[in-house]
């Protein structure tokens, strides 16, 4: 199996934006693993976070326009060009139509990561038809709490993995909300997940170090 991935998604959280996102990206880069860790920052941090030696950073959005008169749209080629290594797309903060995420991905390059998030297991499958790298599942209600999704709805991971690897073997499944430790990612990993996407239990904690230590610690 491939290296489980713990995803870190900046959002505009205040300690993990501008000065702060660096500070925080080098904190994830210095961390002792075999996990495959990734910042996902905001388009303004992407130069600045991906020049950290030996972190991966994805974008939070890109849209499908090319170079051009596209006013205040995130163009993929320069995110590329300016540290993009992968994205995320269709955050339940930030959610788009089917026909975004399709159009987005006939634009990038061949391998480009790209994680479609889902909130239930029939948008995952709905998801899952287009062939993205990743499908990450994530309960709207779960997002930002203090209940990890592995503990409160167990359930709707094992049935995204099944849902999904039913009709792409290839897709590859992450979950998220109110992940916050190394138990929670263990028992992601147990439902069958091969990583977890998290935001507040590193970006509000007192020690994001140690916190990130222990999210790694059962990998
Ligand atoms: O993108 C990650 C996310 O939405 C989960 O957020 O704060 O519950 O880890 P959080």
């Amino acid at each position: 199996m491939d290296a489980p991935l713990v995803v870190v998604n900046f959002k505009t959280y205040s300690t993990a934006m501008a000065d702060a996102a660096e500070a925080l990206g080098r904190q994830m880069a210095s961390v002792q693993t075999n996990a495959r860790m990734v910042a996902v920052t905001s388009a303004f941090d992407l130069s600045t976070v991906s020049a950290i030696s030996g972190l991966e950073v994805w974008s939070q959005h890109l849209d499908p326009v090319g170079q051009g008169s596209h006013t205040g749209w995130l163009e993929p080629e320069t995110a590329i060009a300016r540290g993009a290594s992968g994205t995320i797309i269709n955050h339940a903060e930030h959610k788009v139509s089917i026909e975004h995420v399709k159009q987005l991905m006939a634009m990038l390059p061949d391998g480009f990561p790209i994680c479609a998030c889902a909130a239930d297991v029939a948008e995952a499958r709905a998801l899952a038809e287009l062939g993205p790298t990743f499908i990450a599942v994530e309960p709207p209600e779960l997002i930002g709490g203090d209940i990890s999704v592995t503990t409160a709805d167990p359930s709707i991971v094992s049935d995204t993995v099944a849902a999904v690897k039913e009709v792409n073997p290839n897709v590859r499944i992450l979950c998220g909300a109110g992940v916050k430790n190394g138990q929670d990612v263990a028992t992601a990993i147990s439902l069958g997940a091969e990583g977890v996407l998290l935001a507040s239990g590193v970006t509000k904690a007192n020690d994001p170090e140690s916190v990130l230590s222990d999210l790694v610690s059962k990998i």
